[in-house]
């Protein structure tokens, strides 16, 4: 079957494609801005299925691919037969059959694994409780726009070892920069089940602090993320002394930026005063969900197009996955 490929974890893409994603997410943006029609997808169908809860996720995806002029289906566990025990598999075959390229929010990695291995379109990882790569594909882009380039600079993770931080040390290793990551004992990173390589591009701090000092991005997420409530209390206690607050800041130096994938819990893990204040990039952040997301719909329906093909794109037919029996 000619699947073209599928975005699951941050490290099925190369070097040289994230290059791609991010020009084509800089032009794609402007458009946006300028109000000018870009409507590539015009007769193609995202389908987002959820099994968690989600705000910017969805509406980026929805937004985006209607500001490519297609559309997208909605569906949730709760009221889809998937709830009520229908194979992962099945509902692959069926769902690719009816669309051309799938979203998924799940638990398990391994779930939208088996949904990819029968799905005859692309499929996207909107997050897994182990990776969450079209968070970081934003975060990536925010960097370069405040910073340039994201080579040799220095990412402070602060916090849980959790699906976004995975997903900055695959990041790490993909795009040549180095993770500092710091978090309380019993919650480190198993670079094995990250997937990584080796540990050159990461080093683990047992001080949060240390963690940050000279860092160009300090980052950190939830204690406690999605299908993880009853480690709750647990989390609140363990995690306290790791929380993002302007003292870090001031550790990390004024050339820090500040990002967090949102939903946040102020007075947590990051106080109000940084993420309300001037090194916080958050609101960029969640808006360039939506434009680097677009680009990724583009790259995987269309293939690689440059600026010169984009206003002869309407209808264009470069991945026909229809086709495919
Ligand atoms: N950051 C993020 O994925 O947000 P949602 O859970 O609202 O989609
Ligand atoms: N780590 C968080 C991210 C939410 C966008 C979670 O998985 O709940």
């Amino acid at each position: 079957m000619n699947v073209g490929k599928h975005f699951l974890q941050f490290k099925d893409f190369t070097r040289d494609e994230f290059d791609h994603l991010f020009a084509r997410a800089r032009w794609i943006k402007a458009e946006f801005k300028a109000y000018r029609k870009y409507w590539p997808l015009c007769d193609r169908t995202l389908v987002m299925i959820f099994e968690k809860a989600s705000t910017r996720t969805r509406l980026s995806f929805e937004a985006g691919m209607q500001q490519l002029g297609g559309s997208a289906i909605y569906l949730n566990s709760r009221d889809s037969q998937l709830q009520r025990g229908e194979p992962v598999e099945d509902a692959a075959q069926v769902i690719s059959r009816m669309s051309d390229v799938v979203m998924i929010r799940t638990f398990e990695q391994a779930i939208i694994e088996r949904f990819a291995a029968h799905s005859r379109v692309p499929v996207i990882n909107g997050l897994t409780n182990e990776y969450h790569p079209c968070q970081i594909l934003a975060d990536i882009f925010t960097f370069i726009e405040h910073r340039g380039p994201i080579q040799g600079k220095t990412v402070a993770w602060i916090g849980d070892s959790n699906n976004v931080c995975n997903t900055w040390l695959q990041a790490a290793e993909v795009l040549d920069f180095r993770v500092q990551v710091s978090t309380p004992p019993g919650y480190e990173v198993e670079p094995g089940r990250v997937g990584l390589h080796g540990t050159a591009h990461f080093e683990q701090f047992a001080d949060p602090m240390a963690a940050a000092r000279g860092a160009d991005l300090v980052t950190t997420d939830v204690w406690t993320s999605m299908g993880f409530e009853a480690e709750n209390d647990e989390r609140r206690r363990d995690f306290a002394a790791w929380r993002v607050d302007s003292e870090m800041m001031r550790a990390a130096g004024a050339q820090a930026l500040f990002m967090h994938c949102l939903p946040v819990h102020r007075g947590e893990e990051v106080s109000a005063a940084v993420i309300d204040g001037p090194q916080s990039v958050v609101w960029d952040e969640a808006e360039n969900r939506m434009h680097t997301q677009k680009a990724l719909l583009e790259y995987l329906l269309l293939g690689r197009i440059d600026d010169s093909e984009c206003r002869a794109g309407n209808g264009s037919t470069s991945a026909l996955f229809r086709e495919t029996s």
